[in-house]
């Protein structure tokens, strides 16, 4: 028997307030008939004042951790995928780590925007398979509300605040992740990105005038690439486990945009119970999409043992990346 790496918890974190698209009517020239035609997003979650990064990913890490029934001290290493860290230093996962009081548990942030979670659990994959006694705590966490520009409408209609998190364990069986593949493209980086805030780019009057510090994005290329991307990883993880379409029981994609999971969803013939949907309520949460739906579609009893489900996800970077793994 193959020891594999199973998900034995999971959790989200939602922040307390809601922004409506007819909230946005009254911000920017934008109307709730747009975003929902061309975005599928009704609403999103947005961080009021304490509810830090750090603050979402602890408490969706805490729900977690009840989940899989183990203490924060059993921990042995903290994942964070995140762009919006509540600041340079120290990481998210450290102060994760404080918060949960995981003694012994290493911890750091990872940057793969979108792709964060993905990639972190690809991570802990490898750790496991290196020593199956391992418990590893994964988590997608994002404030992107404190990254957009909120006079930009060809932006800050999109994102949205929140974290959720997973749990991975080793165990011998069938269930568990069946492969992961990790892709990146540095070339087309000037397509989504903050280009300030880090040390490159100091912050002067000028480069603020500009918006600098705030995501900039190139939507309809984004948009293009995105659904090339994923589409091709989904076929990538699909082929590496002699899988078809049929073979997948349940799609979480990367939740960016609604017209990009209703394209992946013809591409690879999969019927509308398999593509799993909650863009409309979040928005897009960068690194935190994938692990909140994976726990809403796990606490709805939409996943159940034994299924075949298939994660894919794309961001800045760019950055995409596919887990495929029997639940
Ligand atoms: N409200 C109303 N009109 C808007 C608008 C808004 N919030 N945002 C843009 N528009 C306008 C544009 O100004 C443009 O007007 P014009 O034709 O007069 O120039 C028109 O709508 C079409 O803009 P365009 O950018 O071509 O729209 P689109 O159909 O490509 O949709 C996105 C824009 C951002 C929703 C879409 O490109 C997208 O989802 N991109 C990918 C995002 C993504 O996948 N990110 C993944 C990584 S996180």
């Amino acid at each position: 028997m193959p020891v594999r790496s199973v998900i034995i918890g999971t959790g989200a974190k939602l922040p307390s307030q809601v922004l409506t698209n007819k909230d946005l009517e009254r911000m920017v020239d934008t109307s709730d008939e747009w975003i929902r035609t061309r975005t599928g997003i009704h609403q999103r979650y947005i961080a009021g004042e304490g509810e830090t990064n750090s603050y979402l990913a602890a408490e969706a890490s805490k729900e977690a951790l009840e989940m899989a029934g183990i203490r924060a001290r059993d921990l042995d290493l903290i994942i964070v995928g995140t762009m919006s860290p509540d600041m340079p230093m120290p990481s998210v996962a450290c102060l994760v780590q404080r918060e949960l009081g995981a003694e012994k548990a290493g911890a750091f942030d990872l940057s793969a925007t979108c792709s964060g979670f993905l990639y972190g659990l690809s991570i802990a994959d490898k750790f496991i398979k290196d020593n199956q006694r391992l418990k590893i705590l994964v988590v997608g966490s994002e404030v992107l509300s404190r990254r957009v520009n909120w006079k930009d409408r060809g932006t800050c209609v999109l994102f949205g605040d929140g974290a959720g998190a997973a749990v991975v364990a080793g165990e011998k069986g069938d269930r568990g992740i069946l492969s992961t593949h990790l892709h990146a493209d540095g070339t087309l980086w000037e397509l989504l990105t903050i280009k300030a805030l880090g040390t490159a780019v100091p912050l002067t009057p000028e480069v603020l005038e500009k918006g600098w510090q705030y995501i900039q994005m190139q939507g309809r290329d984004v948009f293009r690439h995105a659904v090339r991307a994923l589409e091709a990883v989904a076929w990538e993880a699909l082929e590496a486990n002699g899988f078809t379409g049929e073979d997948v029981d349940l799609l979480i994609s990367h939740q960016a945009n609604m017209r990009i999971l209703e394209h992946m969803r013809e591409r690879l013939g999969l019927s509308r119970e398999k593509v799993f949907i909650n863009i409309h309520k979040y928005g897009n949460t960068s690194a935190a999409s994938i692990p909140i739906a994976l726990d809403e579609a796990n606490r709805s009893g939409i996943l159940t043992p034994g299924m075949n489900l298939l994660m894919v996800a794309f961001g800045g970077g760019f950055t995409w990346g596919s887990v495929a793994m029997r639940w």
